[in-house]
């Protein structure tokens, strides 16, 4: 019987291609030059599996193109808004996601941006590298003290939780979630959290404000102008989810005006152009969608969708299946 094709539409550690050549018949991206719609039709329609990334756009009209060919979406990355999830439903396509593995490298990547945009480390940062630092002075600066402050985080899944523990247990921070879904007692006691009942009532009593939901269009611009007024004027918004979760234009109208304190963002409506306002505006630090990246993690990325793929082909159910 032939391999199984499968299709990486980006170039991924090297251990996790030659694990996955040894037992498929794989087409690779060893240039790493992003599909377009073209390329992304002509792969679904030539492979058994094809493997994204957040970077690839998976629309309705583009997956049409691989009804009755491709079996199987398997992302790489736990968010799967890049991909129209019910169409992939309605053609019979299997969509898998890669949970767990990049729980903790995300939760550090949103403690980072609250400590950077709560002590000023871009701005200072900025002044060093553009040497107008005119040395220590005790009124210079300033920024806000992160130990002991509230933390709100509206989605608590797994990286909600990780953050909430890194959070309270590093930093001694009070934290509150916003979630349909009461967690279980124990999570709550291991993370020091405690559910709220309102999202009103998280973002007006907040000193910070961390993303953890999922993006895609039930989302979309969750936090918009209204959401931001409801925020404290001392408090700050941290976005490692999907950019799409926050109205950016909104954000720097909301970070000009002072209504709020500043922000920290690792994703971005349109990766990755980032609004240009943004770019000017120093209580705003801004990372380059940095949640996953280690290099142990995206090994550890490419071999769970190696498992899912391995299950699938050997008809069993894949562990990580989301569609
Ligand atoms: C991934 C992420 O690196 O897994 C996710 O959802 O946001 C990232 O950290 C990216 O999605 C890769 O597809």
């Amino acid at each position: 019987m032939s391999k199984p094709k499968i299709l990486l539409t980006r170039r991924w550690p090297a251990e996790v291609q030659s694990y996955l050549a040894s037992r498929y018949d794989v087409t690779l991206n060893d240039r790493d030059v992003l599909p377009g719609p073209e390329e992304l039709r002509a792969a679904l329609r030539s492979h058994d599996a094809v493997c994204p990334t957040v970077t690839d756009r998976l629309t309705a009209d583009i997956l049409q193109a691989g009804a009755g060919k491709v079996r199987i979406i398997g992302n790489y990355g736990v968010g799967v808004s890049h991909i129209d999830v019910d169409a992939c439903k309605r053609l019979g396509i299997v969509v898998t996601n890669t949970p767990d593995v990049l729980t903790e490298p995300t939760a550090e990547i949103a403690l980072t941006l609250m400590l950077m945009v709560a002590r000023g480390a871009g701005a200072g940062e900025r002044e060093i590298r553009s040497k107008t630092w005119a040395g220590w002075g005790p009124m210079r600066n300033l920024g806000a003290l992160v130990t002991g402050r509230t933390l709100g985080l509206i989605g608590f899944g797994r990286i909600g939780q990780a953050t909430a523990r890194m959070a309270h247990h590093g930093l001694g921070m009070r934290v509150s979630y916003f979630s349909r879904r009461r967690a279980a007692a124990e999570v709550e006691a291991q993370t020091g959290a405690s559910q709220c009942a309102s999202l009103d009532e998280l973002l007006a009593t907040s000193d910070f404000i961390s993303l953890h939901c999922p993006g895609g269009a039930a989302n979309r611009h969750l936090i918009d102008a209204r959401r931001l007024q409801q925020m404290k004027k001392t408090a700050f918004l941290i976005n490692t989810a999907r950019g799409e979760v926050v109205d950016e234009e909104a954000l720097a109208q909301a970070l000009r005006n002072g209504t709020i304190a500043g922000a920290g963002l690792d994703v971005y409506e349109q990766e990755p152009r980032v609004a240009a306002e943004l770019l000017t505006l120093e209580n705003v630090v801004l990372l380059p969608h940095l949640g996953s990246a280690t290099l142990e993690t995206r090994v550890a990325m490419g071999m769970r969708v190696a498992k899912n793929l391995d299950s699938f082909f050997s008809g069993e159910a894949p562990p990580d299946r989301v569609a």
